[in-house]
């Protein structure tokens, strides 16, 4: 098991809630008592606007769950159309801060109103190219608004939408939409991140180009502006919508089913190919939309930023569905913490007042690493709730980020959830939680965890197993696209009767939950999810590779750092120039957030005499760890000498 266990010079601080705060907070003691479809069904009614009401909660046949059945309605229709018809047209929906921050002459606001004009636009534009309901579009962009208008123009018609990192390659967009089939793939001419400008729209044709592909059009939407390689494939999304209407009478919201199909989203496995997320409308919103109103305690003048990127389910859930189903005013930024400079994050909130930062402990660290002086350069008195995700949080960051961001009184959220779990589980409640440094703490209401051991028993306090979920829950998955034995093998045949969510945890003595990493071979570096095998698959195409495993260690500031093991066909020699070459294969095949931090060259791996890989020691090998029994191994030398790399 990994990181977090730790003690640390901050273990036993608490903080109570503050009584301020618990008199107005949202959430209340009470919905903890409620029974699960009692508080999801009151929820459904109250926060939700329904076409066609829906007649029965749940119906739970395990492991697919129905939620709201009978219901229709449609995830766009409540996130924008009916703030603009609810009198909220004039609100801010987005504060749009571009890539070389809030002072750029490019920055601007969009209200709902517009939010809307843009969004139909969108749809009409994607109808003209055969796009309707049940048709997948994929989108691959970076933090540019008309990401999120492309994921809320498919979500009005209907359209489920697979969204692929900007940092990915071009091969995994491919991949992706190959897997969908999908016609259309919608990205921008350049990304610009970090005062750089990368060639989105040109990784992508590479990616398609290298093999067969389903996607016959390519949506441009244009970002830099430059000029750019197009063929008859593509079209600027100026032209798309050059002529169509953005009257929404023009493009009524289609009546989606509650279980009809919302979006796709792949995410990394232990094995094998990315898996395709499935998420459905009204239980997926619903639960976005609940756990964001609650965690943040969103009010009506609230300004909201979550630092997170939309190819990731943080941005699925806390950028585009749950703050904008809750009518919420947000800041969206397109670039990266230290561009055009350390102090750009605390600009932004200074300048729009931002109450509420949601961010991963990554992010914290950088800043963390820089010096609070930029933070307390700015007046940040405007925030009340902060909120954190994506990986463990350590102490000292947690701390950190309490008293240089939240002036040593905001709460903290540590949100724990997953791709699959489509919304928040486990987290503090404002006002309600006396808070623990490093622990995402208590179930959400309605939501039932468990830890146990390998054979199924319940686990008590200080007792170190597997963090399960015993109850269905509105935004589950529901299912891997197209793989049900895949979606049952993964979560469902550890325990017959529960999810198992690969994630490591105990409880403390007062029944706090304390995540503990993940117990299979997800990496988390930086709070993005990758898997050793693909890394692996990405290390054995390069012709010099013979064997490659890849495991990983501890990283002050990544989390997660991957360490490669990689062993090289006939007599080729490692060197720095391949293990440059090496970490520009896994760039070139996943994406830059995959390089391996460190590559170990071997004459082998370590092998069992039945050719097994023993990954558990190139665990420990990667960790500095000292080596169990290595008396199993067919040549016990060659881990002495990765030894030697890894602390020469
Ligand atoms: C990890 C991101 C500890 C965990 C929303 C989980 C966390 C994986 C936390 C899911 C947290 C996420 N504390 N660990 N607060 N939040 N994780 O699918 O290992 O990208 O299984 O979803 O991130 O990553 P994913």
């Amino acid at each position: 098991m990994s990181e977090q266990g730790s003690t640390t010079a901050n273990e036993g601080h608490q903080y109570p809630p503050d009584p301020e705060l618990a008199k107005t907070a949202n959430a209340r003691p009470e919905m903890k008592e409620q029974g699960l479809e009692e508080f999801w069904g009151e929820q459904g009614t109250q926060r939700l606007d329904w076409f066609t009401p829906y007649d029965t909660v749940l119906e739970w046949e395990l492991p697919y769950a129905k939620w709201f059945v009978g219901g229709k309605l449609n995830a766009c229709y409540n996130c924008v159309d009916r703030h603009v018809e609810n009198g909220k047209g004039d609100k801010v929906a987005l504060h749009v801060v571009p890539d070389d921050g809030p002072d750029s002459l490019e920055s601007r606001d969009i209200t709902y109103a517009q939010l809307q004009e843009q969004v139909v636009k969108f749809a009409n534009g994607l109808k003209e190219l055969g796009v309707g309901k049940g048709v997948p579009v994929g989108i691959y962009m970076q933090m540019i608004p008309e990401a999120v208008v492309a994921m809320l123009a498919c979500a009005r018609l209907g359209a489920p939408h697979t969204v692929v990192f900007g940092g990915f390659s071009g091969k995994a967009v491919a991949e992706r939409c190959n897997d969908l089939e999908a016609k259309v793939l919608i990205t921008q001419d350049e990304a610009m991140r970090g005062g750089k400008t990368a060639p989105q729209k040109t990784n992508a044709d590479e990616g398609l180009d290298a093999g067969p592909t389903s996607i016959e059009k390519v949506v441009v939407v244009r970002r830099s502006g430059n000029e750019i390689p197009m063929s008859d494939r593509d079209i600027y999304l100026d032209d798309l919508v050059a002529d169509v209407s953005g009257d929404p009478e023009s493009c009524p919201c289609e009546p989606m089913d509650a279980e009809d199909l919302l979006f796709l989203l792949y995410t990394s496995g232990s094995t094998g190919k990315p898996k395709g997320v499935v998420h459905t409308t009204a239980g997926y919103l619903l639960g976005v939309a609940t756990t964001h109103d609650l965690v943040f305690d969103v009010k009506e003048d609230s300004v909201y930023w979550c630092a997170a990127d939309i190819g990731w389910v943080t941005g699925h859930s806390y950028i585009v569905y749950g703050p904008l189903c809750n009518g919420v005013t947000q800041v969206l930024f397109e670039g990266t913490p230290g561009y055009p400079d350390k102090d750009v994050w605390w600009k932004i909130i200074e300048k729009y007042g931002v109450t509420i930062l949601y961010t991963s402990p990554t992010a914290i660290r950088s800043h963390m690493k820089w010096g609070e002086q930029y933070a307390q350069s700015r007046d940040l008195s405007s925030i009340k709730i902060l909120g954190s995700v994506g990986e463990p949080i350590n102490p000292e960051a947690w701390e950190w980020y309490r008293e240089h961001v939240g002036a040593g009184k905001a709460p903290i959220m540590d949100t724990w959830w997953q791709t699959e779990t489509g919304h928040i589980l486990i987290t503090p409640l404002p006002g309600i939680t006396t808070l623990k440094p490093g622990m995402a703490q208590q179930p959400f209401p309605g939501v039932r965890p468990e830890v146990r051991d390998d054979e199924g028993n319940e686990l008590g306090a200080e007792e170190t197993g597997n963090l399960v979920l015993t109850a269905p829950w509105p935004g589950m998955m529901r299912g891997l696209y197209k793989d049900d034995q895949r979606f049952r093998d993964t979560y469902w045949s550890k325990y017959s009767d529960a999810y198992f969510a690969g994630d490591g945890a105990k409880y403390d003595a007062d029944g706090d939950i304390m995540l503990m990493g993940r117990i299979d071979d997800v990496v988390n570096v930086s709070g993005h999810r990758l898997s050793t095998f693909e890394v692996e698959s990405a290390l054995v195409e390069h012709a010099d590779v013979a064997e490659a495993a890849v495991a990983s260690r501890k990283d002050p500031d990544t989390g997660q750092a991957i360490v490669a093991f990689v062993s090289l066909v006939g007599d080729k020699e490692g060197s720095e120039e391949l293990e440059q070459a090496l970490r520009e294969q896994v760039a070139q095949s996943i994406g830059k957030l995959a390089r391996p931090a460190t590559v170990i060259f071997a004459r082998d791996l370590p092998k069992t005499r039945s050719g097994k890989i023993m990954r558990r020691l190139l665990k420990n090998i990667a960790e500095g760890e000292e080596l169990g029994d290595t008396t199993t191994l067919v040549d016990p030398t060659v881990v002495t000498d990765m030894q030697k790399q890894v602390s020469g």
